[in-house]
């Protein structure tokens, strides 16, 4: 009963994914959370009050002028009792309106007078979802710190197939639980939770030379483990920052020591090692590096040219052959096959956990903002997360490191 004494308002909007709705009430109920119903007219179009009722043992909200409640100011009442706003199915309509502050009806009232954290879960046909409207109304909520549950992808509704399908509600009830159950949503103060711990991240991709001019590199740009170690600081915590080149400025409160090959971030890396609590290795350090490194700049010929590459030291194995009380995190970025390889890295590695993504998705991975992961710890447990910014990943990566930090034995 992890969400015992929390009271969650879940708005359903009129999408044909309202009846998903039903599983999800009941799993929050199951949990233990308090729920109350807020459908709109066209919710009740595809699934009755009555059912709402009685899955969650309360009465059902649509008309802000229904006379009998058992509130006096209903969408007020509402919105102030909220812990969460959960809006599964959220409609084109209700993001669209909660983007400009319409309040034309109970759940659209709601949702402006509220002060708690608003989680939204899209589902829509595709092209509704791929409007650049659309899309521009999501990024309005999202600058205004609501939550954006992700759309899945596949089969829909209207025949087609695409992004838009309203995720598993053993998911949505997943990411619910954990924001009502995360300390940044019970208002602790997550400002000195790391305070006293130094926190080793290393980030980008570092680079081989062949000559003066040339090196080889990798699509790293480092936001993944920049925003780890802006968090971190912002946590309390002591942070050491050892880069690729990037074209990100310096976190504030950071110490930043900026390398190029694998084997100058390998010589920073041991240095800071024995006085760290946690490494976390986003760096995407490359494996081999040119046999020789051309003094003068390699001129072409009328031959092919080939190159000998010679190992890198793996960095990351060191460290976790030589670790003592250190929590190991690692990262698996994987084309295919995530989940296994992320499996072996980890073992191999003897790593407390690993951050698994798949780099072949267009908005996971290199060079963009988002990031949708699967943290596998040492046990074997295997936890997806849905797309996220990368800042609220470092987050959940964070809270993680905290944890296995309060369980080591020091
Ligand atoms: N790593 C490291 N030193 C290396 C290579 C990788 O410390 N020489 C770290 C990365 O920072 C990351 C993890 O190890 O945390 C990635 O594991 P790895 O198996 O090396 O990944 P890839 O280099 O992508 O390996 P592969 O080509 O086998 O997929």
């Amino acid at each position: 009963m992890e969400l015992q004494g929390k009271k969650i308002v879940v708005g359903v909007t009129g999408g044909i994914a309202a009846y998903k709705a039903v599983e999800i009430v009941s799993r929050l109920r199951k949990a233990g959370a308090e729920v109350h119903v807020i459908m709109t007219k066209e919710a009740t179009e595809f699934v009755t009050e009555l059912t709402f009722r009685e899955i969650s043992g309360q009465p059902v909200a649509v008309d802000m002028w229904e006379k009998v409640t058992h509130f006096n100011v209903e969408h007020i009442a509402l919105a102030q009792l909220a812990d969460l706003m959960l809006i599964a199915p959220a409609t084109a309509n209700i993001i669209a309106k909660a983007a400009v502050g319409i309040a034309d009806d109970m759940l659209a009232t709601t949702l402006l007078a509220t002060k708690a954290p608003i989680f939204m879960a899209p589902a829509m046909n595709t092209n509704m979802y791929e409007n650049p409207i659309t899309q521009r109304n999501i990024a309005e909520l999202k600058s205004r710190g609501f939550h954006i549950i992700e759309p899945a992808e596949g089969h829909l509704a209207c025949g087609t197939s695409g992004k838009g399908r309203l995720p598993e509600p053993v998911d949505i009830v997943r990411i619910v639980s954990e924001a009502l159950t995360s300390q940044e949503l019970t208002g602790q103060d997550l400002t000195c939770q790391l305070t006293g711990q130094k926190i080793l991240v290393t980030a980008g991709g570092t680079i081989e030379p062949l000559d003066p001019v040339r090196y080889i590199g990798n699509r790293s740009t480092g936001r993944m483990g920049y925003a780890v170690a802006e968090e971190a600081a912002r946590r309390g915590a002591d942070v050491v920052l050892v880069s690729g080149p990037t074209s990100l400025k310096d976190p504030d409160g950071v110490r930043v020591i900026r390398i190029e090959t694998a084997r100058q971030m390998r010589e920073a890396v041991l240095q800071e090692f024995p006085t760290a609590s946690a490494v976390i290795k986003s760096a995407a350090v490359a494996d081999y590096r040119p046999a020789a490194v051309s003094e003068q700049k390699i001129k072409k010929s009328d031959d092919d040219l080939t190159l000998q590459l010679v190992r890198n030291p793996d960095i990351l194995l060191e460290l976790g052959q030589m670790k003592e009380h250190q929590v190991l995190v690692g990262f698996a970025a994987e084309t295919c096959q995530v989940e296994e390889y992320a499996r072996k890295k980890l073992a191999k590695k003897n790593l407390d956990f690993i951050v698994a993504n798949d780099v072949s998705e267009a908005d996971a991975g290199f060079g963009v903002e988002t990031n949708r992961i699967k943290l596998i710890d040492r046990s074997g447990k295997m936890t997806p997360y849905p797309l996220m910014s990368k800042k609220e990943l470092a987050g959940i990566i964070l809270d993680h490191v905290s944890a296995a930090l309060g369980k080591i034995d020091r």
